[in-house]
C-alpha cells in the first residue's frame, strides 16, 4: 500500500506539539471514566491557546467552544474520544504505556491530539464563521461516554457534528468518507435456559439444558442466513456458553451470551424479535424455560447527506480529490458516535494510516500503532471542516 502524503498539511511546529501530546498520552493511558490525567493534559493544551475548558459535564472529559462571527445558526461540533483499553502493550515503542495492562490500542491518543491540533489551528484564525465546539469524550470503549455527555446537553445548540477514526486498512494521506451506514449497532443478549437436572445415565427423567442450549446456538445461526436480507450486513454471535458441573450429571441450567450487530436500524429490530422467537420456540420444543434479555448498546453510525458532502469537500482540500474514498466494505465494529449521529446531522470518517514498510497491527491488538503523520491529516481536516461547514450554515445573504 503506497502512501499518498507528500508533505504535512499543518505547520511543523503544530505537528511537533501534537506528536509530543500523543506520545505523552500514549505513555499514560487511562481506562474509560478514569481519564483524569488525560483531561488535565487536554485542558492544559487548550488553556495555552486561551480557550476555556468545561470539565463539569461528566466525571472526565473536556468540552470547549470557540466563538464565531454568527451564532444564530448553531454550532459545529467536532468530537474525539480519549480513553484507552485494558490491554497489556507489546509494541516495544520508546513511548510505550507505563501502566501495566492499560494501552491506547485503538488510537484514541491520536484522536485526542489531532483535535488539539485542530484547536490550535482554529484558535489562530482571526474569526470563525460560527462557533465550534470541541468535545473530548470519555468512555467510548464502554459505549457510555457519548450518551452521558448528550444527557448533559452537549448537543443542545449543535447543528452538525463530526468525528473520525484512525484506520490501518487505508493508506496514509487518504480520508475515507462514505454516505449512509459506516458502523454497525451493537447490542448484547443473554439467554438463560432452565431444564431439569438428573443422573447422566437416566436422561428420560431430566430436561438437558446442554442439549437445548446446543440446539439453540445452531438455530440462532439461521436468523442471519435465512431471515435477514443479505444486502444488509448483520451478525449474531454467541460468544459464551456456560452449562453443567460434572460429566455424570445432566445440566439443569445453561446460559448463552452474545452480540448482535446490524448496519440497518430496521434489521436491528428484526434480529431482536427473531432471537426472542427462536429461543422461545426451541425451549418449547424440549420443555425447557428460556428467558431472553437484550441489553441495547450503541446505535449504528449513519452519515447524513449534507454533513457528508461538507466532509468530503474539506477532506479533498487537505488530501486532494483522488485520496478521498468511500469505505471498501461494511464495518461491523461499534462506535458510540452513533448516539450523536442519531440526534444530529453527522458524519464520521476514517483517516488512513498505512505506509510502505509499516503495515500496522489491527486496533485492539497489543502491538497496535499508527503513522503519526495521520495526526497532521486529521488536524488539518477538522480545521478546514469547521470553517467550511460554518460557512455553509450561514445563508449567503447574511
Ligand atoms: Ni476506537
Amino acid at each position: 500500500m503506497s502512501s499518498s502524503l507528500h508533505s504535512l498539511p499543518i505547520p511543523s511546529a503544530t505537528f511537533d506539539r501534537i506528536v509530543e501530546v500523543r506520545r505523552d498520552l500514549h505513555q499514560h493511558p487511562e481506562l474509560s471514566w478514569k481519564e483524569q490525567r488525560t483531561t488535565e493534559r487536554v485542558c492544559g493544551f487548550l488553556g495555552s491557546l486561551g480557550l476555556a475548558c468545561d470539565t463539569s459535564l461528566a466525571p472526565t472529559g473536556v468540552v470547549t467552544t470557540l466563538p464565531g462571527r454568527d451564532s444564530s445558526h448553531g454550532i459545529i461540533a467536532l468530537r474525539a474520544d480519549i480513553d484507552a483499553l485494558p490491554i497489556h502493550e507489546e509494541t516495544g515503542l520508546p513511548f510505550a504505556s507505563r501502566h501495566a495492562g492499560v494501552m491506547h490500542a485503538c488510537g484514541h491518543d491520536g484522536h485526542t491530539s489531532s483535535l488539539l491540533g485542530a484547536a490550535a489551528l482554529l484558535a489562530a484564525e482571526d474569526e470563525l464563521p460560527v462557533p465550534v465546539r470541541l468535545i473530548f469524550q470519555p468512555a467510548e470503549e464502554t459505549g457510555e461516554g457519548a450518551r452521558a455527555l448528550i444527557e448533559t446537553g452537549v448537543l443542545d445548540d449543535v447543528t452538525m457534528i463530526f468525528g473520525g477514526h484512525i484506520d490501518r486498512g487505508y493508506p496514509l494521506g487518504s480520508i475515507i468518507v462514505t454516505d449512509g451506514h459506516v458502523n454497525a449497532s451493537s447490542d448484547r443478549f443473554k439467554i438463560t435456559i432452565a431444564g431439569k437436572g438428573g443422573h447422566a445415565g437416566r436422561p428420560h427423567e431430566a430436561t438437558d439444558a446442554v442439549v437445548v442450549g446446543s440446539l439453540l446456538v445452531m438455530a440462532l445461526q439461521t436468523i442471519v442466513s435465512r431471515e435477514i436480507n443479505p444486502a444488509h450486513p448483520s451478525v449474531v454471535t454467541v460468544g459464551r456458553f456456560e452449562a453443567g458441573n460434572a460429566s455424570n450429571v445432566i445440566a439443569e441450567h445453561a446460559c448463552l451470551r452474545g452480540t448482535i450487530r446490524a448496519q440497518d436500524p430496521g434489521v436491528r429490530v428484526e434480529l431482536e424479535q427473531s432471537i426472542r422467537r427462536v429461543s422461545t420456540a426451541v425451549g418449547a420444543l424440549h420443555d425447557a424455560r428460556v428467558d431472553v434479555e437484550i441489553q441495547p448498546g450503541t446505535p449504528a453510525v449513519i452519515n447524513d447527506r449534507t454533513p457528508t458532502e461538507l466532509a468530503r469537500h474539506a477532506a479533498a482540500q487537505v488530501v486532494g480529490d483522488g485520496n478521498v474514498r468511500p469505505l471498501e466494505h461494511a464495518n461491523m465494529g461499534a462506535e458510540d458516535f452513533g448516539w450523536y449521529a442519531r440526534d444530529r446531522p453527522a458524519c464520521y470518517v476514517r483517516f488512513g494510516t498505512s505506509s510502505p514498510g509499516h503495515e500496522f497491527f489491527p486496533a485492539h491488538s497489543s502491538r497496535f500503532d499508527f503513522d503519526e503523520r495521520t495526526l497532521a491529516v486529521a488536524a488539518a481536516y477538522y480545521h478546514r471542516l469547521a470553517i467550511h461547514a460554518g460557512q455553509h450554515l450561514i445563508p449567503a445573504s447574511s
